[in-house]
């Protein structure tokens, strides 16, 4: 793959407190990009901030505002030059989308077109946007970029596919206007530091959260949903992705984005069971975690994983860290920060 010379770069990173997000700061940063942050804090930590100071030796500029509020978005377009935008910021729990789909639909996509018009109106030609693996909908793994996209079961969902939508045609109206959309897998684990990783507001949706709360002793029991899927052991499938990788992965897609519309799956491209996890898990930690094999949550599919070609031959990234790796950083994080 040719090496593309890296100029240091201005990037807007919304949701730059989140999981997602302050992991991918601080790659940024140890690519000698300057990182402005957007965080309204709904579903991150202020001491976040702190912690990405001592890990990097960096303090970004941080802005507490809604990415909604048009105004306040605008004036941090007008105190910097951004080069670049990667928008984290967003609601993301499934079943609390399918309860509140208005507040849904609302943040995640208003953020989307605050943020999107501001670029084209201040001629910033980079926006890098989290996309989901969800956009896919229920159709066969290994999942590829070029497949058509199927409906969704649920509004959090059908917010990443309207963005994407949203953002594809901007793109296609302002050629300046370059996207690059990323398609999440599940992401888990923590900086090796330990100082940061996956911390949810109350009860996890999530498998992993879920796991090192068991573990840990604030939850009682990992209820397993559905162990009658056509799989390995018949419990769900999915394509588990350490968040550093990731993080590199958000890197590479805005230091290679150009021009036009540009789709890639960030994963590993391999399946693992919810039992393989738990088992990975309790092998590497030398710790238990209870668990109950109960009803299949409504809206799970079976089996998700991703085709990665693409991204590794366009963007000369491919994920390396491992299960044990994800199982052992997220214990870490678990065992010294909650
Ligand atoms: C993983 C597996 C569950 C919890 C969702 C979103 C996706 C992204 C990641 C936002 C499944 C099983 C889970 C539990 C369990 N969203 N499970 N007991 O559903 O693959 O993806 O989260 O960031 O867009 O769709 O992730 O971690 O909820 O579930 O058995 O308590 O673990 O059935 O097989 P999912 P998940």
């Amino acid at each position: 793959k040719r090496e593309v010379a890296v100029i240091n770069m201005n990037i807007l990173v919304t949701g730059g407190l989140g999981f997602i997000g302050s992991h991918t700061t601080i790659e940024l940063i140890k690519n000698n990009h300057t990182v402005i942050i957007a965080d309204n804090l709904i579903n991150s930590k202020i001491g976040v901030l702190d912690k990405i100071v001592t890990i990097t030796g960096i303090k970004p500029t941080f802005y507490k505002i809604d990415v909604t509020d048009e105004a306040k978005v605008e004036e941090i377009f007008n105190n910097h030059k951004i080069d670049g935008v990667i928008h984290f910021a967003g609601l993301k729990a499934v079943g609390e989308s399918v309860s509140k789909p208005l507040e849904y639909y609302y943040n995640n996509l208003v953020s989307t077109m605050v943020l999107s018009k501001m670029c084209v109106k201040y001629g910033v030609g980079k926006f890098v946007f989290s996309s989901s693996a969800t956009v896919y909908g229920d159709q066969p793994s290994p999942l590829k970029e070029d497949m058509e996209l199927k409906k969704t079961t649920n509004p959090y969902g059908e917010t990443k596919a309207m963005s994407e939508r949203i953002l594809t045609d901007t793109s296609k109206a302002n050629e300046e206007f370059a996207v690059s959309l990323l398609r999440y897998f599940n992401p888990v684990g923590a900086h090796e530091s330990g100082l940061i990783g996956e911390d949810p507001n109350g009860i996890p949706n999530n498998l992993m959260p879920f796991v090192t709360k068991v573990a840990k002793g604030q939850l009682e029991k990992l209820n397993v949903f559905g162990n009658d899927y056509d799989t390995i052991d018949g419990t769900g499938v999915r394509d588990y992705i350490h968040v550093v990788d990731l993080a590199k992965g958000h890197v590479k897609a805005i230091e290679n984005l150009n021009s036009g519309v540009n789709i890639y799956n960030l994963g590993t491209g391999t399946g693992t069971s919810v039992l393989e996890l738990v088992n990975t898990f309790i092998k590497v930690n030398k710790i238990d975690v209870p668990y109950e094999i109960v009803g299949r949550r409504p809206g799970d599919i079976a089996i998700c994983f991703a085709d990665v070609s693409k991204a590794e031959k366009e963007l000369g990234w491919k994920a390396e860290l491992t299960i044990e790796d994800m199982v052992r950083d997220a214990w870490n994080f678990e065992k010294k920060n909650i």
